[in-house]
């Protein structure tokens, strides 16, 4: 992969291999994207300061999220239908980072099951959780977690409602997926990605399909995915959850100072400061901008990760420097998986872990667990 230097080589590469309707389905937020865009961009208005002449042997990045050891401060954030993007898309991620030590975050409307994850791996992986209407269908995806020993359960607290993303309703993209000639015409132009489609049988959403009541089939699927997001959400449900679960639980989807105020005191072993990726308010903060005020408010109390914007290693690296003891990445690792698959995902990690060594270093740092705002120029944005 020699011309492959950064994320947004992988993010071309996946434009041209993945059908359009799913390479939109992740490059995309909702609305006018303007919160899409902000989680990027902002990261650019805070400065690092460079310090010079500090011993730089011996660099650490190993630390811990959840009380889990990790190779570096990264995670795989959890994504619908990353099964979409390449054949076998989740239990291929899932690989990767267990190759590469770091948490890997199936999500409830993953495309491979909680099940195949399972066996392609030999680590524990996270599983994130949607509150469905259905509660004993959200109790067996509890327990189905816990029977293939994951290690951490990802709350998402932020998606009661669906966003609207224009791209996806242009593209008539739908779950499950249906097929309209305009769909066929962007599959025939991708025939790599038909093959390794064609060659494997897990393109049917199997966390669902055949689990929850009357899901059948995937025809049946798409009326119950419309109905079941559950708009009667609240912190209550927390407490059964986390009763069920019994394991570390993280909560995601907190932007507001006051919401992390009662996330702090819900029983959450940690937050996600994360506006999913832009794809539910738009005209929101950006996660960047929204962590000072949650460390402030609440740093002391419950352990802080990000999520949101995140495309290389300096920008893990600045969400560090603020606050974050994690970050995840989303749209990056679907780039990787759809330009290469599993080398992909491996190489958009090794980006990200260099890029966070070479940063450390030049920051005069050499433990990332020592970051903070000393690193921050104070003529930057958002501190
Ligand atoms: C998401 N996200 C998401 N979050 C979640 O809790 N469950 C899910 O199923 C999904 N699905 C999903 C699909 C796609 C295509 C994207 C891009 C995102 C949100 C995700 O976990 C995370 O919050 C963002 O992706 C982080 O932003 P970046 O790294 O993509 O900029």
């Amino acid at each position: 992969m020699p011309t492959i230097v950064e994320i947004a080589d992988l993010k071309k590469l996946a434009q041209k291999r993945v059908p359009k309707m799913f390479f939109d389905y992740a490059d995309s937020g909702s609305w006018t994207e303007s919160t899409y865009r902000a989680n990027e961009s902002d990261f650019q208005k805070i400065m690092l300061r460079q310090r010079v002449a500090v011993d730089m042997t011996n660099r650490n990045l190993k630390t811990q999220l959840v009380g889990q050891n990790i190779s570096m401060p990264v995670a795989i954030a959890p994504t619908g239908l990353a099964g979409m993007q390449h054949a076998d898309g989740e239990m291929l991620a899932a690989q990767a980072c267990e190759e590469a030590g770091i948490p890997y975050t199936l999500s409830t409307m993953s495309i491979c099951s909680i099940e195949d994850v399972a066996a392609a791996t030999s680590q524990p992986f996270w599983f994130q959780l949607y509150v469905m209407k259905d509660r004993g269908f959200v109790n067996s995806l509890i327990d189905r977690a816990k029977a293939a020993g994951c290690s951490a359960l990802v709350l998402t607290f932020d998606l009661q409602i669906l966003g609207q993303r224009h791209k996806d309703i242009r593209n008539q993209l739908s779950a499950p997926p249906r097929l309209t000639p305009k769909h066929l015409l962007q599959m025939a132009t991708r025939p790599g990605w038909c093959l390794k489609m064609a060659g494997t049988k897990r393109h049917d959403f199997r966390n669902i399909v055949g689990h929850a009541p009357g899901v059948t089939d995937l025809s049946s699927l798409g009326a119950w995915t419309a109905e079941q997001f559950d708009p009667k959400l609240s912190w209550e449900d927390i407490e059964w959850i986390k009763e069920r679960w019994g394991g570390p639980l993280i909560l995601k989807g907190i932007l507001d100072p006051d919401d992390a105020a009662i996330a702090a005191q819900s029983g959450a072993d940690a937050l996600i400061v994360s506006n999913h990726g832009g794809r539910q308010l738009d005209g929101a903060r950006s996660s960047i901008q929204a962590l000072p005020s949650i460390v402030d408010k609440v740093g002391d109390q419950i352990e802080i990760h990000l999520d949101g914007g995140i495309r290389s290693g300096q920008d893990v690296l600045k969400a560090l420097c603020m606050g974050a003891k994690g970050v995840y990445i989303g749209r990056p690792y679907l780039y990787g998986l759809g330009a290469l698959g599993k080398p992909g995902v491996s190489k958009v990690l090794e980006i990200i872990r260099n890029e966070l060594d070479i940063t450390m270093a030049l920051c005069g740092e050499r433990d990332v667990t020592q970051l903070g705002l000393h690193n921050i120029d104070p003529a930057s944005e958002f501190i």
